[in-house]
């Protein structure tokens, strides 16, 4: 009789312990994981090709035409004719375009930009 009593008194400690320590951790863990999960948020500077095309091309090539030039638009068949085919090709035309169009140097648009912008118009216009 007096075992059961204390086994099960030991078993009321216990679990009183573990829901103690159950509803003191969570709002702790809560508490202290919410900063550095908010921290990490500056990765974002890396912006995706769509926002950096609408910043920097779109103004000149609105849903990939071309408002100087429709021969020269960034659609499939145009790029195709003009012999632009890969990534490389876009950025080196950034990088050193026509007489009318802008010219972007790394300063202005990064290198891991410039293929994120190429790779943007090559799956976007097609
Ligand atoms: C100020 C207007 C302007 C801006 C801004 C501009 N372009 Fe252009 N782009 C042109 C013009 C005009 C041409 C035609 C060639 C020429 O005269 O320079 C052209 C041609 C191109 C071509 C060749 C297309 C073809 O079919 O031959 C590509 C690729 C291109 N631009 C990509 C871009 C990208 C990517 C951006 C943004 C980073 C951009 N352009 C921003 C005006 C612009």
């Amino acid at each position: 009789m007096f075992r059961m009593t204390t086994k099960a008194g030991a078993a009321v400690l216990v679990t009183a312990c573990l829901l103690t320590a159950c509803s003191k951790e969570a709002p702790q863990n809560t508490a202290s994981s919410v900063p550095p999960q908010a921290a990490p948020v500056q990765p974002e500077q890396q912006q995706t090709g769509e926002a950096l095309f609408k910043q920097f091309c779109s103004s000149c090539h609105p849903d990939g035409g071309n408002v100087s030039d429709p021969k020269k638009s960034l659609h499939g068949a145009a790029l195709r004719k003009n012999n632009i085919a890969t990534a490389d090709d876009i950025v080196r035309i950034m990088r050193n375009p026509g007489a009318r169009m802008l010219r972007f140097d790394a300063a202005t648009i990064s290198d891991r930009d410039a293929y994120v912008i190429a790779d943007y118009v090559l799956k976007t216009f097609r």
